[in-house]
């Protein structure tokens, strides 16, 4: 395989399975497993050799000294070797199409940088998870979310006059065009409130059209992070047949939040600290996880120079589907569903693991994280703080703590390292504090917001961005004339 010299001294290799343009129609788009390559990370073996490096706009590292190689067809391609700051390495292939033909087919992602990003750093073996290169613990203990807000999108924890002046703008800006009111009249009571914020987010743009110069980045996302709150809030009460509130510039982000979704005009309400609080985390907790679904459809609707409004809204819908931010109304349905059957955990880890039964055992696993969801651990230990200090005592959280239990000692959750997530005990957490089964998901957009806007703000300043635009190996027929219905 490898040859001599340095290429010898190969320290690690991976097997991947490279599509490549076929020579004849019939061999045309056929996966041809029995033409694999491998691909070898050469390192020298003097230590006395000074390792050269480049670096790139985001700080990462090629280092010249070090490539892979990839054989094809008996022609040997020589890739770049690409480090992180946190040590972790790619191979560079994106010359590999203009130089081989050949393209790498990576169905769901799982082994493709799409971009370098300097927002957001997760280890999934040890558990760690870093926003700005602080621990994910640290800020869930000490920050606010408006600073958090700013710390992904600007880069730095702000300054004291920093942060009042994000403040204000998010307190300034948080009502909505009255015009928009009357589109939540438009929504059936039943309406999702998921569809609803993306459907709003995505309307904020008929008012200020990026294209007319109207607000630059900043303000626009100000607003978008002022008003969201506002209109996930109001539709809930649309739901509910009840008054919308509007925001009031007394309180705090959450407070604000909380206000518009509780109070009525017929009785005070004062936002209950233990709920203010407790809301602060989550949505820190929520507030980005680098390439994530919705995140990198943020980042492919932003490739094409769409609106931000636009971008975001697409964000929102990504993050709907159960596999990801949907899971936690999932989990509360499932813990219910389990309260109601009589709280036979075993039977439902049998389910789970039973490959004939679409059953998931929703809140667990994850395709990072291969060790405990540092975002789980907080908010297990929050769930019990806050239902304690609230006087709830929630039997689905003895059921989520039973199933975690079961699942944890159960050698097929056990073999796939599936632990649970940040969705398990989100849910738990929500419901203690009053909020719907059905605005759990939206809870998740609004605590996401922030990174979305970071990333895509990372995209806008990139000097490299390209419009993203995957390839694909395809399966479809070869070329056949077009026959009159007649004959068909
Ligand atoms: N229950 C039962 N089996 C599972 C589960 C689960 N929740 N998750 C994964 N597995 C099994 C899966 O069947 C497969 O088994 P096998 O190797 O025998 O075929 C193996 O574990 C690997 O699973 P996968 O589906 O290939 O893993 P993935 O990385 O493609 O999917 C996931 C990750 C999060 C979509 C998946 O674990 C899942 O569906 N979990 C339940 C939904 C959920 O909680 N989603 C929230 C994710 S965290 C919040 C967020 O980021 O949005």
């Amino acid at each position: 395989m490898a040859a001599g010299g340095l290429w010898g001294t190969a320290a690690w290799s991976v097997r991947v399975v490279v599509a490549v343009p076929s020579r004849s129609p019939r061999q045309r788009s056929r996966l041809r497993t029995m033409q694999s390559t491998r691909i070898m990370v050469a390192r020298p073996c003097l230590p006395s050799v000074s390792i050269k490096t480049s670096r790139t706009h985001t700080g990462a590292r090629y280092d010249t000294m070090e490539s892979a190689k990839l054989s094809l067809d008996g022609q040997d391609y020589e890739l770049p070797v690409i480090e992180g700051s946190e040590g972790e390495r790619g191979v560079d292939i994106s010359r590999l199409r203009g130089e081989s033909g050949a393209i790498t087919l990576d169905p769901g992602y799982g082994n493709t940088g799409a971009c370098e990003s300097a927002i957001c750093f997760i280890n999934g073996e040890e558990g760690i998870l870093r926003y700005r290169g602080y621990a994910i613990e640290q800020l869930a203990e000490h920050a606010s979310f408006a600073e958090v807000c700013y710390l992904l999108i600007y880069g730095d924890l702000p300054s004291q006059q920093q942060l009042q002046d994000f403040s204000d703008g998010l307190t300034n800006h948080s009502m909505i065009h009255e015009d928009m009111k009357k589109f939540f009249e438009g929504y059936p009571a039943s309406a999702h409130p998921m569809a609803v914020l993306s459907s709003m987010i995505s309307s904020l743009a008929t008012y200020y059209p990026e294209e007319e110069g109207n607000g630059d980045d900043d303000l626009n996302i100000i607003r978008i992070l002022a008003k969201s709150k506002t209109m996930a809030a109001w539709a809930y009460k649309k739901s509910i047949g009840q008054p919308l509130v509007y925001p009031d510039n007394r309180l705090s982000y959450c407070g604000n939040f909380l206000n518009m979704m509780f109070s009525v005009p017929t009785e005070a309400y004062e936002v209950p600290k233990v709920v203010e609080n407790a809301l602060n985390v989550l949505l820190i907790l929520h507030a980005d996880h680098e390439q994530n679904c919705s995140t990198s459809t943020v980042r492919m609707v932003a490739s094409s120079q769409a609106n931000i409004f636009a971008a975001l809204s697409a964000g929102v819908c990504a993050l709907w589907g159960p596999l990801h931010g949907g899971a936690n109304q999932k989990v509360l349905e499932m813990l219910e569903m389990i309260r109601q059957d009589g709280s036979d955990y075993k039977k439902y880890v049998d389910m789970a693991k039973d490959k004939d039964n679409d059953f998931r055992m929703m809140g667990f696993g994850h395709r990072v994280y291969k060790n405990f969801d540092p975002r789980a651990t907080i908010l297990r230990t929050a769930c019990d703080e806050v239902l304690e200090e609230m006087g709830v005592d929630d039997p689905l959280l003895e059921i989520a703590k039973q199933l975690e239990d079961v699942a944890l000692n159960d050698e097929y959750f056990v073999e796939r390292k599936l632990y649970p997530n940040v969705d398990f005990y989100s849910g738990v957490l929500y419901r203690a504090m009053g909020i719907p089964t059905n605005m759990f998901t939206v809870m998740f957009a609004l605590g996401r917001l922030p990174g979305w806007i970071a990333h895509l703000k990372e995209l806008r300043d990139d000097p490299t961005t390209r419009i993203n635009r995957p390839r694909q190996i395809y399966t479809g027929p070869t070329a056949r004339d077009y026959t009159q219905v007649a004959q068909r």
